[in-house]
């Protein structure tokens, strides 16, 4: 188990435990709060200025990749990009890992979204076997994880709950794809650090939470129900995690199988969630939440994504050990 003095590789939701998860919420907020004057933004910025990152994304990505990008801009990393494998060595032959090797030659640290599983981990344990050794941070591995958006989840839960106590005792509603959505995946293992929080699974049977997470949630006594009905569970829950339907995965058209329509938010959906609810969601979103109820109070997903961009720093200054120069400034 880490603890909370150190981060060095970022790559799966079982590492964290609730003291690393709440210093990281903390860190979040300082620097979110510092980030707010000139003065603050110029400092944080000298912080990390003599680091270079680099962002291997070779699977589409618009908001982790610009908030990876912002949060190194934020404490002053450069960075430097592959989003199109077809551009790198890759193509004439080169193994991924020698690939991963060279960009360490050149920067301090590594962010990786691919579209397989597995490649992060395995990237980080070539890491740990050689000489000058970068952090590597997962930024999504195919279907299975996505610790970085279960970290800006979490964040984005406390803070909306602040003033109720935060995330303990909460039922967390989580629909869609539950299957293959590794955001959920990631955020559902993490609840288990939390107390008295009971989730719902909302999805129809062939989409269904992943036994490997069940298990962990039995192993820790946390309360969970799965259901194929949101109507029926809706006014109990404290939050709404929506996701979106993960057919980039499909082998067999599966998704084209199940009426998904059934899984959405629009205007009397809402009408049925409690007053002080938070609606969450990943993005990017397809028909699962209408428009409209972007203007309800209750919508939380734009602010979600844009704490991404705050965690993301908080995780990097906290690999760099310096969160002690970010509470002087
Ligand atoms: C998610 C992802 O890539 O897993 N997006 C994100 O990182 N914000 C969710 C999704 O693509 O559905």
């Amino acid at each position: 188990m880490q603890n909370t003095d150190t981060l060095f590789h970022v790559i799966d939701h079982k590492q964290f435990n609730r003291s690393i998860l709440d210093n990281l919420c903390n860190l979040t907020t300082v620097i979110r709060t510092k980030a707010k004057s000139r003065e603050g933004l110029l400092a944080l910025r000298s912080l990390l200025a003599d680091k270079r990152a680099m962002l291997y994304f070779t699977q589409p990505s618009t908001r982790t990749f610009l908030s990876f990008n912002t949060a190194c801009q934020i404490l002053g990393i450069q960075t430097s990009e592959i989003r199109d494998p077809s551009t790198s060595s890759e193509i004439k032959g080169e193994s991924l890992l020698d690939s991963i090797r060279t960009f360490s030659s050149y920067v301090d640290l590594i962010v990786m979204r691919t579209l397989e599983e597995g490649i992060a981990a395995t990237s980080a344990n070539l890491m740990n076997s050689i000489e000058r050794p970068v952090p590597i941070i997962n930024a999504g591995s195919g279907k299975d994880q996505h610790p970085t958006q279960a970290l800006l989840d979490v964040y984005t839960l406390e803070h909306g709950f602040e003033k109720r106590g935060g995330i303990d005792k909460k039922v967390i509603g989580m629909m869609g794809d539950l299957k293959r959505g590794r955001t959920v995946r990631s955020l559902s293992y993490l609840m288990k650090h939390y107390h008295n929080v009971k989730l719902v699974f909302i999805a129809p049977p062939a989409f269904q939470i992943g036994e490997d997470i069940k298990k962990e949630l039995d192993a820790h006594e946390v309360e969970y129900l799965e259901t194929e009905t949101l109507e029926d569970v809706l006014p109990e829950l404290d939050a709404l995690y929506v996701t979106r339907m993960q057919d980039e995965h499909d082998t067999h058209n599966e998704s084209k199988a199940v009426d998904f329509s059934r899984y959405s938010i629009g205007i009397e959906e809402l009408k049925l969630l409690k007053q002080d609810a938070i609606l969450m969601h990943p993005l990017p979103r397809r028909d699962e939440i209408h428009p409209d109820v972007d203007k309800d109070p209750r919508a939380m997903y734009w602010r979600q994504e844009r704490n991404g961009m705050w965690m993301r720093a908080a995780i990097i200054a906290k690999i760099f050990g310096i969160e002690a120069s970010i509470q002087n400034i």
